[in-house]
């Protein structure tokens, strides 16, 4: 099912090695009973997702390929030629619903249409738009961050899937592990410093604006950027040291939002983390090939993206919560980030 498997820390590489034959058809057959309307191909988070995973877990591709998935143990997987290319989009974004359930539970990315499933591309710039926009509407780069960390439950994990790949030079995928968060911050006394205090004070995350009310509207978020992890450990291996919430222009406008919170030590510790974030800590850089499958750990690894220029370029992003999307707490995965 999975080849060429290789690691480098906590992050897999894998090719995909298996055909889905008329298991493509199966999914979409069974999508298709259970959802009223596919929501423009975004798809929603369906009522009954519990007993449709249930359904889904019988198409044996798709329970193979989520065993091999979860048998990697990483916090990141980085999977080539998943098989999706040139389909469809109601086809390749059916089957991208159907394995996020197959992984837990998809989370409705778009406040106004319930989408699921988001698409990752450049939008047009709005006329005099300098409002705070998201990292997903934006051609260029995307500094380092956790998905959803202005709310009170980040979805635990999220995918990426290439459909098309940048034809420039640029559009690299960054993921950075915690533990290389936590060896950048350990190098110096300023950075254990700016650990402890990050892992023991609440700062204010500012939800972008895209997301509020209104655009005039300021809502913020608090929460430590390190907090214990919520992680089952595994087969008897030490669990994360601690789980992660981490967007830098979320916190700088959250502090000026709320000078409340604001104090010098912990403008600086916020400095220091960003720059372990930008620079000083070990990444993982590739521009992923199209019909790529990213699977990333969102609480305990960092994310971001290199410039590109070529418009073209073009992914779809599923976040996936632990707990079926009844039991969550707060918006759902609404941010776009
Ligand atoms: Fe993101």
């Amino acid at each position: 099912m999975l080849s060429s498997i290789s690691y480098i820390g906590n992050i897999a590489s894998a090719k995909a090695n298996f055909s889905w034959n008329k298991d493509l058809d199966a999914i979409f057959g069974i999508l298709s009973r259970r959802f009223d309307n596919f929501n423009d191909n975004g798809f929603y988070a369906h009522p009954d997702e519990v007993e449709l995973r249930k359904e889904l877990a019988r198409v044996p591709t798709l329970a193979h390929l989520t065993e091999g998935l979860r048998g990697l143990r990483a916090n990141g997987v980085v999977l080539y030629g998943l098989g999706l290319e040139g389909l469809p989009e109601e086809r390749r974004n059916a089957a991208l619903y159907a394995l996020t359930l197959m992984l837990g539970y998809p989370t409705s990315t778009d406040q106004r249409t319930g989408r699921v499933a988001w698409d990752v591309r450049a939008a047009p710039v709005k006329e005099g738009g300098s409002r705070f926009t998201t990292f997903s509407e934006r051609v260029g780069r995307a500094d380092m961050h956790t998905d959803s960390s202005f709310y009170p439950m980040p979805e635990e994990q999220f995918i990426l899937y290439v459909v098309n790949a940048a034809r420039c030079h640029g559009g690299h995928s960054l993921l950075i592990d915690a533990e290389d968060i936590y060896r950048a911050l350990q190098r110096t006394p300023e950075g254990r410093a700016a650990f402890e205090l990050l892992s023991t004070t609440p700062v204010p995350f500012r939800v972008p604006a895209v997301y509020a009310a209104g655009d005039d509207t300021v809502e913020v978020f608090v929460s430590t950027v390190f907090s214990p992890s919520t992680a089952k450990r595994v087969g008897g291996r030490p669990g994360p040291r601690f789980m992660m919430r981490w967007r830098y222009d979320s916190i700088i406008k959250g502090l000026d939002a709320r000078p409340d919170l604001d104090t010098p030590a912990l403008r600086d510790a916020v400095e220091l983390m960003n720059e372990a974030a930008e620079t000083g800590a070990e990444r993982f850089i590739e521009q992923l090939p199209t019909d790529t499958l990213m699977l990333v750990d969102n609480h305990h690894m960092l994310h971001g993206r290199t410039t590109y220029t070529d418009e073209r370029r073009h992914l779809i992003r599923i976040r996936i919560s632990d707990v079926p999307n009844a039991e969550r707490i707060g918006p759902s995965g609404v941010g776009r980030d």
